[in-house]
């Protein structure tokens, strides 16, 4: 799969971590920042990721910050964007399930790098149900046109 990755100086060095354990699953990563631990504005990657994603640029999105609620909310903006903060792999596993989240976010200051890799996979290995999530999903997606 190709995969958007961004971040905010918080999480730099967890991004490196995660970028390297997405690529030795297979996935391509595309890196839209930031590319160190000097202070940036989480805004900025967070809405890159999500016009990527919503462009069909990257199929799907991981983002990061200190908690990731920031960087998500960002993502949120963008129209056709469902960016889900996780701490666990079991929320992970349900965003896809039932909400078909296109971007997974969540914090280095919250989660360690075992949990973070596993809501990676929970995420990545999950299956949208579709059936009457697909209605709910189009419920939410139609609040962006009104
Ligand atoms: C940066 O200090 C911090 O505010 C940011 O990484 C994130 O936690 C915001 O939601």
């Amino acid at each position: 799969m190709k995969l958007g990755i961004g971040n905010d100086h918080a999480a730099y060095k967890m991004k490196l971590q995660i970028k390297e354990y997405l690529e030795s699953l297979g996935h391509e990563v595309v890196d839209y920042g930031c590319d160190s631990e000097e202070s940036v504005h989480y805004p900025v990657y967070g809405e890159k990721v999500g016009r990527a994603v919503a462009s069909g640029e990257v199929e799907a999105g991981v983002l990061i910050c200190g908690t990731g609620v920031g960087i998500s909310i960002s993502a949120n903006k963008v129209k056709g964007i469902r960016a889900a903060v996780c701490s666990e792999p079991v929320t992970a596993r349900l965003v896809k399930e039932h909400n078909n989240a296109n971007i997974i976010a969540f914090g280095e200051r919250i989660v360690g790098i075992e949990t973070a890799k596993a809501i990676c996979s929970a995420w990545l290995d999950a299956k949208f149900l579709g059936g009457r999530h697909a209605t709910r999903v189009d419920m939410m997606m139609d609040i962006e046109n009104r």
